[in-house]
């Protein structure tokens, strides 16, 4: 099934130019198969995929023709034909099989039944279907979420990325809680959408349970949010939404799925891939929310937790410095004890202050207006990246100039290693 020719591109059919000449092969897919890929982990080793014949899509983005895309670092995807199609993979992918098990035509399924209650939604004028996807670690529910968001993005529909996954941060940095409304299937390269209308909320942790009163505050924040978008525009009242959550499923992350649940008033809950937590979901949801069980997919990649915290490294740094080839310069100054106030969520003022004041690490800052989660999003983020004590002033590093916009600064848990 695979055509197998490797050869110096150039030679064949490579892009040539300034790089350096590099293997090529041409993989051939029949109907209904997929090309898994994973990059490999060096900066620098890239992986370049063209569609060379018939059509394309990864996770819901069609693939143009005879486009060059070219994945980051440890990007793993898989490139899924309906009708065939020939794919060349330049470069040397650390994996790279196709597969003919997939579950695509359950999760198509599952985005047209989710688009036949948008239709009925719009015509009595309600607010269109708000969808769920939980599963423990590493089932794919980020990518069953850019799944339906691209295909329903190709609809002309608006729905919107709801991320209360605060470990990842498909959006802004980790620790953060989004509300992005979708207007193109997800980019390729990046995985992303784009990022312009979005809300970003500051939690400042990786797990819900570092606070979860702040948590579940933050998330009935942004279903109010959301509702009031919903007024506002049209389109995103009529497109739903579908929320993404965190792999933690058990005791309180099982709470906080419960509750993320009850604030978006969701209809559909997708559970990948455990049946237990459907079951569960069964009992504790009202019985007007529909909780659908659907089969993870066999190309999912487990990743180890030192696989996530680089990536959550990676996260913030680009954050500040942007993503190759758009660098960018943040700027760094200093300001006075005197000049603001740092408050710390959930946290006793006297053992915050000393602990602060003795950090050697960097710790990071989101600015806001006041001590709620619902007060304190929007703000920008910054990292101070230096204390000092004697002159009582903080260097810090912001993505704005000098002046900061606020005086209040919020300070997070979560920490980064400025090595740039
Ligand atoms: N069919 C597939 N083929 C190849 N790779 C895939 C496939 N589906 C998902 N992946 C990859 O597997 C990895 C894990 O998937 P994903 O992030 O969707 O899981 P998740 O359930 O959201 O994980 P988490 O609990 O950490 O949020 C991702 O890097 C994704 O790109
Ligand atoms: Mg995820």
């Amino acid at each position: 099934m695979t055509t197998l020719s490797y050869q110096v591109a150039g030679a064949g059919g490579g892009d040539g130019g300034e790089r350096p000449p590099r293997k090529w092969k041409d993989w051939a897919l029949e109907r209904e198969t997929e090309l898994r890929l994973e990059a490999p982990d060096q900066e620098g080793s890239l992986i370049d995929i063209k569609l060379v014949r018939g059509t394309a899509e990864v996770f819901g983005t069609e693939v143009a023709r005879n486009q060059s895309y070219s994945l980051c670092p440890r990007m793993k995807l898989a490139i899924f034909t309906w009708h065939g199609c020939t794919v060349r993979v330049e470069g040397e992918p650390q994996v790279a099989y196709i597969s003919e098990e997939t579950p695509m035509i359950m999760y198509l399924n599952t985005h047209i039944a989710v688009d036949q209650l948008r239709h009925r939604r719009e015509k009595e004028g309600q607010i269109g279907p708000r969808v769920m996807l939980a599963g423990a670690t590493d089932v794919g529910k980020s990518t069953l979420c850019r799944l339906l968001l691209s295909y329903a993005a190709r609809l002309g529909r608006q729905p919107c990325l709801v991320d209360c996954d605060v470990g990842q941060g498909s959006v802004s940095i980790p620790g953060s809680l989004c509300v992005l409304s979708v207007e193109r299937p997800a980019d390729i390269e990046t995985g992303e959408f784009n990022k312009q209308a979005s809300l970003v909320y500051s939690y400042g942790a990786t797990t819900p349970s570092d606070n979860f009163k702040l948590y579940t505050t933050v998330v009935t924040s942004m279903a109010a949010m959301f509702r009031e978008r919903c007024t506002a525009r049209p389109a995103t009242k009529s497109g739903g939404c579908v929320i993404n959550t965190c792999g933690w499923v058990e005791g309180q992350g099982y709470n906080a799925l419960v509750h993320v649940a009850e604030a978006f008033e969701v209809d559909v809950v997708l559970v990948l891939d455990h049946e237990r937590l459907t079951l569960d979901l069964q009992r504790d949801l009202p019985k007007t929310t529909e909780i659908v069980p659907l089969p993870k997919s066999g190309g999912v990649v487990a990743r180890t937790r030192e696989f996530r915290r680089r990536n959550r490294e990676d996260a913030v740094r680009e954050y500040f410095y942007g993503k190759r080839p758009h660098l960018l310069s943040p700027f760094s100054f200093e300001v006075a004890f005197s000049d603001i106030q740092i408050c710390k969520i959930g946290a006793q003022a006297a053992a915050f202050f000393v602990h602060f004041s003795s950090c050697s690490s960097p710790v990071s800052l989101a600015s806001g207006d006041g001590e709620s989660g619902r007060q304190c999003p929007p703000g920008p983020r910054g990292a101070h990246t230096d204390v000092d004590m004697e002159a009582k002033t903080l260097t810090v590093l912001s993505p704005a100039p000098h002046p900061l916009p606020r005086k209040i600064l919020i300070r997070t848990n979560l920490q980064f290693m400025d090595f740039q």
